[in-house]
């Protein structure tokens, strides 16, 4: 075919006087590119600070967009207001009031003793002899006692009650004057003493021992209790109270 056309119109002209290049489009000019450039990992700034601040801790409160009355105003402790007429912000509780759940009028449970009439009529303190209905003494809540027991009070009564707590002992070693040596909670003393007395030692502290009633809650105490009673009976066990196969080990401990 090609033959043909030429053998037709023979032409001295060249078929093409320029060099074939491949179609293309208009060079991107370099502004726009670095524009783009740019534009693509400026994008990124937030994605990098969004991963930054699921990591990092601040002491700023978070930016907040929408109040939906996260800020108002309010008054600080000590500020005075115009609103009343004694000119304080901070209101007392009405006379009388008690906090839900804290009616606490059960003192067998919540004192350990009750105030009775004494000889010369003013009121004295009278011990419970026993543990108060709600406290079941099982082996579950003297194993909390125990638990209780090692975390606060064998620091200075030591684990066997006996005295050989480390503040105990290093205070007794460095020979303070001013340390009293901890009672031993098996003596004949203190297993005289009623189990409301003993919780009362634990709520509010006893002569030289401070309470524990902030740390330890009520319930906790009553267990605490439990446990110390069952140390006193530990170390002043009868032989009987040994199964027969233990008695000889018991026996060698105690030595
Ligand atoms: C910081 C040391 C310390 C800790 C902890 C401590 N006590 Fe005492 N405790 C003492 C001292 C000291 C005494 C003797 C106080 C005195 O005679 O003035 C004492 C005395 C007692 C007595 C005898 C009170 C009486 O009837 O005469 C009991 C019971 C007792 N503690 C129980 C406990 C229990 C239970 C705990 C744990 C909740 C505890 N203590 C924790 C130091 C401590």
């Amino acid at each position: 075919m090609a033959h043909d056309t030429h053998d037709k119109t023979p032409s001295t002209l060249p078929y093409a006087t320029y060099e074939v290049h491949a179609p293309r489009l208009p060079r991107i000019p370099f502004i726009a590119v670095s524009v783009g450039l740019i534009a693509v990992v400026g994008s990124w700034i937030p994605l990098v600070l969004f991963a930054r601040a699921r990591v990092i801790t601040s002491p700023e409160p978070r930016v907040s967009f929408v109040q939906d009355m996260g800020t108002q105003p309010r008054y600080n402790a000590q500020q005075s207001s115009e609103v009343f007429e004694d000119g304080r912000a901070a209101r007392l509780p009405i006379p009388g009031t008690v906090a839900r759940g804290h009616l606490d009028e059960d003192d067998h449970y919540f004192h350990g003793f009750t105030r009775v009439k004494g000889e010369d009529g003013k009121p004295v303190a009278k011990f419970f002899d026993t543990f108060p209905e709600r406290v079941k003494v099982t082996p579950a809540l003297v194993k909390r006692g125990q638990e209780r027991f090692n975390i606060y009070c064998s620091v200075c009564h030591g684990l066997d009650g006996t005295g050989h707590g480390q503040v105990n002992e290093m205070a007794i070693d460095d020979k303070d004057p001013k340390w009293v040596p901890v009672a031993s909670l098996p003596s004949d003393a203190v297993r005289a003493r009623p189990v409301g007395h003993i919780y009362n030692t634990i709520n509010v502290g006893i002569r030289n021992m401070s309470g524990y009633g902030a740390q330890v809650p009520v319930a906790d105490r009553w267990a605490i209790v439990a446990y110390v009673r069952s140390l006193q009976y530990g170390q002043n066990a009868p032989e009987e109270a040994v199964p027969a196969d233990k008695r000889n080990s018991a026996q060698a401990a105690a030595k």
